[in-house]
């Protein structure tokens, strides 16, 4: 027996591509689901059968195949033209090809003639969350549903197929199931028939599909409600399915997605094709527990915790649904030719949902892209980083991808301008409309198209570019030296590295240095080159004069930070004293972030660094605000356990006095009416920019750190909510991102009565936003019975929801007394606490207070002796952003508290004093 089997194992080399010998034409697929079956294992078996025709005369077919079982003697031929039915000799697996399978015939197919090749197949479920598999939510009792998701590569472990993305053909699709399961796929219905051989089983047969990829087919068994249901003004029908808590904040879907269908047809020029037969409906799965985002023709799926109540909510709900939306252009109509790939499309098409959301809301796309790039830029300057071209499976890293994937698209449309960058994509989407495409060819499009114009110079290759980006982790600093005698700006690069290891790195990219100078915004592009390996240096020659300020890395364009020499630094510190508007507010923005960040890591002195900063008083933008805060809130974490906090909250406090009090008289008193949402959505109504610009979002972020700094302002209108609140016993009429300050201040100041009052309110409360931000306002209390009572609730799942755990102890732990009895309380519950599944992130909480090196090797030796020994290894990376902390404490706190002297005696300020110890 044995040698029969290597014979039969060594019988072919792997020829190329599949399908060199045959073509597919079209997919019927009959797939059978026992999900949920009283016992009985969950397991699917099918029927595919593919039309093929002949590229070659031939006696063996190349198929795909993973872990399917599959039988000789269950598959065979039709020769449609004599209606003759073929068998199978052999079906022969190779190791070096596992997920090959050769078929060979009795007889050889005929050139050109079609056939139908005919399969059965089956297979228990695989649980891992790709190909087809079967999972469930709740516990008692559990309810199951089965989900496809074939990318990159895993069609073939649901059904035999040709597994290659550059076939397309039409699926006609019948599932069959217990009738208690809802089957959907791409198509709509068109038939339910019982299936006789099985109690309660019935028959789904869909609509024949456009033509598809096999990784692009979907389909799902589930038993969500449908939650709303109706067409479009354009006609698609829309289904969403979801538990039905969740109706009300899903009610504007139906009413979202037709609008950002609308944004993304502008933005492609491209329309999709329509009619019944491409489907014409469109059904939102919302799973419970479901962690991706995926989609295809007429579906779309992701999780509940995509749904939000609330106005952010609603707006981030709506930007995920842009991101699936542009996924029909780029990922549907033009689908990857590489899967491995998915992710630089999935990057363009979360570029591109800023854009379509910018269309709603004016301002979104400016808002998102800082808040990408100041996420892109922490992470990817961890030393651990890898480049985004290498597919790490953790979920940090797929994030990192898509990131820093979205900001290099914005990169080459400030490089080549927006009306060339859409040319080149809208090219590209024609061009390769119902087909494939590698993301070289994108390149190659964009190129044309900035080519076209010379807005590209010859020497700089796209490809070669975006190579140099997506090849290596981290991204450059730009050093910047003006030589005003000479008339002449030196820019190098080199890999930015906050924390100067690795020095000798000779890493380099390819840059678009875009700068301005005062008085000329019209902004330039420079490319700065790295030619084998090595980086080119760039020097311009009268470009700026003597007195006037030069500004690079304008509107964002590359995700790096810029180094100004003292004298141009100084310059812009000027500038933006005497009048920020004359300089643009992303390069703000930028200016504040790299400011703050070189201050942390010591690559500025902190006086340099306050005076970039110390216009802040006047800044009126959510964005600049938004970022200078990240970093702000940081070092008062710190701040707040020394001795020279009050002379750090003195400096805040001025800083943000001005702008507060302006900025609060756009804060409604009353509430704004809070977000009611019609059960029926207005689908037909064009609710054009619903919101201002000048929307109440900056004072809701400056709330809470004025507050915490004591401006004057702040604490009276908190506790004037606050009353309100209490007198008519709720909190609604607070608006809904100020709420938890609002109730932490009034707690902290008030009687024992209103901390009862709360916490009445927190038992009563229905969803889990506001349980947790009464729970969490509770800490803000000065009782020490009050705050072991507390945390007495924390580890009780009776009283505190164990999903509420992690964000209760981060609350306590920011409170003055809640630091101290908190960490007791640690020392008193490790083992508890270590035993539970969230435990990291419960660590969190108290790994963010550490500041010495005492706590630092306290809280480690606690964990090391306490976490069993297969845990020990993740102890490093917990503690990472902790260590940081300490060594700030120990080496700049001294160098911040001289500079913040300094500058306020500057100003004719002099009471305030510093012989503080660190
Ligand atoms: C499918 O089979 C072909 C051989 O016919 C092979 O080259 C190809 O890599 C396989 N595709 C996948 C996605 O496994
Ligand atoms: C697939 O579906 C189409 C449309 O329902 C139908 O006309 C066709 O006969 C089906 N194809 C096969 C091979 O059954
Ligand atoms: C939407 O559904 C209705 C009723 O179910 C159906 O008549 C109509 O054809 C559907 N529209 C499209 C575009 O498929
Ligand atoms: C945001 O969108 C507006 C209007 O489409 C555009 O003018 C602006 O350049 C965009 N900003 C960014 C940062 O993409
Ligand atoms: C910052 O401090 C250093 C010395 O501590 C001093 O040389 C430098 O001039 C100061 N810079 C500014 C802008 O005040
Ligand atoms: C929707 O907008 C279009 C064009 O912008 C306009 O013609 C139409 O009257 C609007 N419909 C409603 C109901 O406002
Ligand atoms: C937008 O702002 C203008 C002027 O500040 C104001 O008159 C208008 O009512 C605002 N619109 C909305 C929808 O808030």
């Amino acid at each position: 027996m044995l040698p029969k089997i290597l014979i039969l194992l060594c019988a072919f080399l792997p020829e190329k591509a599949t399908g060199s010998t045959v073509k597919p034409l079209r997919y019927n697929l009959k797939i059978l689901t026992r999900l949920d079956a009283g016992g009985a294992r969950n397991l699917f078996e099918g029927i595919v059968s593919i039309d093929i025709e002949a590229t070659k005369s031939t006696r063996f077919i190349y198929l795909n195949s993973s872990d399917l079982y599959i039988l000789k003697r269950k598959t065979w031929l039709l020769r449609w033209a004599s209606g003759k039915k073929l068998s199978v000799l052999q079906l022969q697996k190779n190791v070096r090809e596992p997920r090959v399978v050769k078929l060979v015939i009795e007889l050889p197919l005929r050139y050109g003639e079609k056939y139908t090749l005919n399969m059965f197949f089956s297979r228990n479920f695989n649980q891992k969350g790709h190909g087809y598999y079967a999972s469930y939510y709740d516990k008692t009792p559990k309810v199951f549903y089965s989900m496809t998701r074939f990318e990159p590569e895993y069609a073939q472990t649901a059904f035999p197929c040709f597994d290659n993305p550059h076939f397309r053909t039409p699926y006609n699709i019948t599932m069959v199931h217990d009738r208690k399961f809802v089957a959907l796929t791409h198509m709509p219905p068109i038939k339910e028939t019982p299936y006789d051989e099985i109690e309660n089983y019935v028959s789904t047969t869909f609509m024949g599909s456009p033509p598809l990829a096999t990784h692009q087919v979907m389909w799902t068994l589930h038993s969500l409600q449908k939650v709303y249901s109706g067409p479009t003004a354009t006609g698609e029908n829309i289904t969403v399915w979801s538990r039905p808590h969740l109706a009300k904040s899903l009610a504007k879907v139906a009413e979202m997605t037709p609008k950002l269908f609308r944004n993304c047809e502008t933005l492609f020029a491209y329309p999709l094709p329509k009619g019944p037969d491409w489907s014409g409906k469109l059904d939102h799965i919302v799973m419970p527990e479901y962690t991706e985002l995926y989609s295809g023709q007429g579906l779309m799926v992701y999780g509940e915790d995509k749904v939000n109540p609330g106005r952010r909510g609603h707006e981030s709900l709506q930007g995920m649904l842009a991101e699936l939306v542009a996924r029909q252009w780029n990922g549907l109509l033009v689908s990857s030719s590489d899967l491995n790939e998915v992710y630089v499309r999935d990057g363009v098409n979360y570029y591109l949902s800023f854009q379509a959301m910018g269309m709603e809301k004016e301002g979104y796309n400016m808002t998102y892209l800082l808040r990408t790039r100041l996420d892109v830029l922490y992470y990817d300057s961890l030393a651990k980083e890898k480049a985004i071209a290498t597919d790490v499976r953790s979920t940090r890293h797929q994030k990192l991808r898509k990131n820093k994937m979205c900001l290099l698209i914005h990169m080459i449309k400030v490089a080549i301008s927006d009306k060339l960058f859409f040319k080149g994509l809208q090219e590209f989407i024609k061009r390769y409309a119902n087909s494939s495409a590698l993301t070289t060819e994108l390149w190659e499009e964009l190129q044309r198209a900035a080519r076209q114009t010379h807005q590209l110079p010859i020497g700089v290759s796209l490809h070669t570019v975006m190579e140099s980006w997506l090849k290596k982790p981290g991204f450059p600093l730009l050093t910047v030296q003006r030589d005003d005698e000479k008339q002449k700006v030196t820019i190098t690069q080199k890999h930015y590295n906050p924390k100067k290891m690795d020095i000798s790195s000779k890493d380099c990219w390819w840059i678009p240095v875009v700068y301005i100078v005062k008085n000329l915004p019209l902004s330039q592009v420079e490319w700065l080159g790295c030619q084998r390996k090595k980086a080119d240096i760039l020097e311009l020659k009268h470009i700026v004069n003597p007195k006037d300020w030069l500004l690079l890395n304008v509107d964002a364009a590359v995700p790096l930070r810029v180094l100004y020499d003292s004298y141009n630094l100084q310059l812009i510190s000027t500038a933006l004293l005497q009048d920020f508007t004359q300089i643009p507010e992303l390069s703000r923005a930028q200016l504040v972030d790299d400011a703050l960040s070189f201050a942390w890591s010591g690559l500025l002195p902190y006086n340099v660094t306050l005076k970039v900063i110390s216009y802040l008083s006047k800044e009126t933008s959510f964005v600049v605000w938004e970022t200078a805060l990240f970093h702000l809130k940081n070092l008062q974490g710190i701040m707040r356990l020394t001795t020279g906090f009050r002379i750090f909250k003195l400096f805040m406090k001025k800083l943000m006095k001005p702008v507060f009090k302006a900025a609060i008289k756009s804060l409604p008193m009353k509430a704004r009416t809070s977000p009611e949402i019609p059960n029926i959505p207005k689908i037909f109504l064009n609710t054009t920019k619903t919101e201002n610009k000048t929307d109440s979002s900056l004072p809701m972020i400056l709330y809470q750190p004025a507050c915490q700094f004591e401006v004057k302002e702040c604490l009276a209108d908190a506790q004037e909510r606050f009353q309100s609140a209490i007198e008519q016993k709720s909190i609604s009429s607070i608006p809904e991102e100020i709420r938890e300050t609002v109730l932490c201040r009034g707690i902290r100041n008030s009687l024992e009565d209103d901390w009862v009052m709360v916490r009445d309110m927190y038992f009563e409360a229905k969803n889990d936003k506001d349980k947790s931000i009464l729970l969490n306002s509770l800490s803000c209390t000065t009782e020490y019975w009050a705050m072991q009572k507390l945390l007495k609730w924390a580890l009780d799942p009776e009283m505190v929801p164990s999903t509420l755990t992690a964000g209760l102890l981060s609350a306590v732990m920011r409170s003055s007394l809640g630091y101290y009895v908190g960490k007791e309380f640690l020392i008193a519950n490790t083992a508890a606490i270590l035993n539970r599944k969230d435990f990291k992130l419960i660590l969190n909480a108290f790994v963010n207070v550490i500041t010495t090196k005492d706590e630092f090797s306290s809280l480690n030796n606690r964990l090391r002796s306490n976490l069993p020994a297969s845990q020990k290894s993740t102890i490093s990376s917990m503690l990472e952003p902790a260590l940081d902390k300490v060594i700030w404490r120990k080496s700049l706190y001294f160098d911040l508290l001289k500079a913040i002297r300094d500058l306020t005696l500057e100003n004719g300020n002099s009471n305030s004093s510093v012989q503080d110890s660190p």
